[in-house]
């Protein structure tokens, strides 16, 4: 079956009665109008308002195959499942049905459209915490569909917890999430995929990482908010959130429990096998394969989006792909010349739309990134293989190669790592800081340039940046704590600066947000900022942004002589002011509710 026949035929049926689902448009893999994240990255994401509460115009049941692209999952391509681009089959029940329609459909979906043998799913489910119940329901509606009580398993909140960042202690105020339950396809133990992995000492089951089983399908019970420290509440609506990876459902149907079998990427493998002259059923070659594929595709949709490859936020992903492809070429013997790397991608034209309709820019952007890369690859690798002679690498070579020859850092450790050469301990702190910071740029809701969302660190920019904090401050003084920042867009002109509010403020309301942040500025504060444990950051009461990760380590900056005494605390790590009479009078030029309970305000520079 190919992916384009499992995808029809998912629309389909959730569109027929009496399942009566709407269609809806998928969102762009880029949203133009949310820093706060690189890329779409599941289908669900365009639907957080909704799921809040908010009423959606195509009705309580939608359905839609979202493209997705999962920066965290670069490094974990090669293996018979993982891939950076993918599209997420999803069906939504706003309040409406619940977890026994939604099982019953998605295993009619699977036995009977697709045509899945029931023994071969299994099935996993919630065991329960401290503030939500075991999820015996879910398992009784399971066996109730002939699913054998074996055949089901518990799990905790590790596995068994949705939400867009991870369990509920992981979720910050504000975010959503809730139980889930996932459906696995079991390839059998004859293919001996356990026994044959790096897994095979430890017990098989149904969430190894063996390759063995291939989870198909999640569906999410989005019912929980997070209002506090290990505080949930049931949110309005008691939702459906599901998702399912169409390629999987694809590799299970043709019984393969290699994903890169599938008719999308077969027909790519067997190019790069002409032009390598290598075999993919050689299992030596296998991962470098799937990383070319994998990655020429996802650079290639990124490229569809508009983006140029370069050092900045989805253009360092798109260049990032593109390396790793090339590098893993010429590892498989293909050195490449100018022109040659649009043979690789060809396929996807003809599966995808995207592809097909923006080909000429696509192929020249590639070519251009892949034949510049080529270059710097011949010279860099010459200078690192002289550097690794002696069987170990230092950090200033590694920056060498980087900041001279253009060439990765993760890709050199790759190929040191690869190659058993020594990265002297003396300097891994400091690698692997710069390759931290690397990898957190990459990420979908990050660090650096992403998470501030300043578009450039101009100085206007930078005033603005404080101004928004004073902002927060402010709005929290005069409206109450519960106004937390949903996201935010600064550039030398305005801020924009959204935050869950559920109505537009008073003249009243405004004028005095106005007015005190613009005495603040003008009592010339000093702009501090301290580096410190996460859990010690925690206890000061500083504002940590909605949805954002931290990392153990933080940076806080704060607004006034002395942390405690601070007008304003946040956890930020970008650029400011160093005091707020730098910052010059502000104004706020307009408010919009852009959902149930976000509302968005414009700060500017006033004359
Ligand atoms: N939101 C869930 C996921 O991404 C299900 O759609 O897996």
């Amino acid at each position: 079956m190919k992916l384009n026949e499992v995808r029809e035929k998912y629309l389909k049926f959730f569109k027929a009665s009496p399942r009566d689902h709407k269609e809806i448009k998928p969102a762009p893999l880029i949203l133009s109008d949310d820093p706060t994240t690189l890329f779409t990255s599941s289908g669900m994401q365009p639907l957080v308002p909704y799921l809040l509460g908010e009423k959606h115009p195509m009705g309580k049941r939608l359905v839609n195959s979202q493209p997705s692209f999962r920066t965290v999952d670069i490094e974990e391509v090669g293996d018979n499942r993982h891939t950076t681009f993918f599209e997420m089959l999803g069906n939504w029940s706003l309040g409406d049905y619940f977890k026994k329609d939604q099982f019953a459909w998605f295993f009619e979906f699977l036995t009977s459209e697709i045509g899945l043998s029931k023994e071969k799913l299994w099935i996993s489910v919630f065991e329960g915490s401290k503030q939500v119940p075991r999820d015996t329901e879910s398992s009784e509606i399971w066996k109730s569909l002939g699913i054998p009580e074996s055949h089901i398993g518990y799990y905790g909140a590790e596995k068994n917890w949705w939400s867009r960042n991870g369990t509920p202690d992981e979720m910050p105020v504000g975010d959503i999430g809730g139980p889930d339950s996932e459906v696995f396809y079991d390839f059998g133990e004859d293919l001996k995929i356990h026994e044959n992995s790096i897994y095979a000492k430890q017990k098989c089951h149904m969430n190894c990482n063996c390759g063995r089983f291939l989870e198909i399908g999640n569906s999410v019970f989005m019912q929980y908010k997070k209002v506090g420290e290990g505080k949930l509440e049931e949110l309005p609506n008691k939702n459906v959130d599901f998702g399912g990876g169409l390629l999987r459902i694809a590799a299970a149907a043709i019984e393969s429990p290699d994903v890169f079998n599938t008719n999308v990427f077969k027909s790519a493998i067997e190019v790069i096998e002409k032009h390598t002259g290598k075999f993919y059923f050689e299992n030596e070659n296998k991962a470098p394969m799937r990383i070319i594929a994998d990655h020429l595709r996802g650079a290639a949709f990124i490229l569809a989006s508009g983006v140029e490859p370069s050092n900045k936020l989805q253009g360092y992903i798109a260049r990032r792909l593109i390396r790793r492809a090339v590098y893993k070429l010429k590892v498989l013997g293909f050195e490449i010349g100018d022109g040659t790397i649009s043979a690789f991608i060809k396929s996807y034209a003809d599966e995808y739309d995207e592809i097909k309709n923006n080909w000429l820019q696509i192929k020249d952007s590639l070519n251009i990134e892949a034949v510049k890369f080529g270059k710097a690859l011949a010279k860099g690798e010459k200078k690192l293989r002289k550097f690794m002679e002696k069987g170990t690498l230092s950090a200033e070579e590694i920056f060498d190669l980087y900041q001279t020859e253009g060439f990765p850092i993760e890709l050199t450790l790759e190929i040191a790592v690869s190659e058993n050469i020594k990265v002297s301990d003396s300097v891994e702190a400091e690698i692997s800081k710069q390759f931290k910071s690397h990898k957190d740029k990459s990420k979908t809701t990050s660090a650096g340039v992403f998470k501030g969302g300043l578009v450039d660190k101009s100085e206007d920019t930078v005033r603005l940046h404080t101004a928004t904090h004073l902002l927060q401050a402010v709005l929290r003084e005069v409206l109450g704590n519960h106004v937390i920042q949903r996201g935010q867009n600064i550039n030398s002109q305005r801020s924009r600066f959204d935050f869950t509010h559920d109505k537009k403020l008073t003249e009243a309301e405004l004028e005095k947000v106005e007015s005190l942040i613009n005495e603040i500025i003008k009592k010339d504060l000093s702009v501090n900022k301290l580096e410190m444990k996460k859990s010690d950051a925690e206890k000061t009461g500083a504002i940590q942004a909605f949805g954002e990760k931290y990392g153990d380590s933080v940076i806080i900056h704060y607004v006034g002589e002395t942390l405690k005494s601070a007008f304003s605390k946040e956890f930020c790590g970008g650029p400011h002011v160093s005091r707020t009479s730098d910052i010059g009078r502000v104004k706020i030029i307009k408010q919009e509710k852009i959902g149930a309970s976000t509302l968005r305000v414009y700060l500017s520079k006033s004359k």
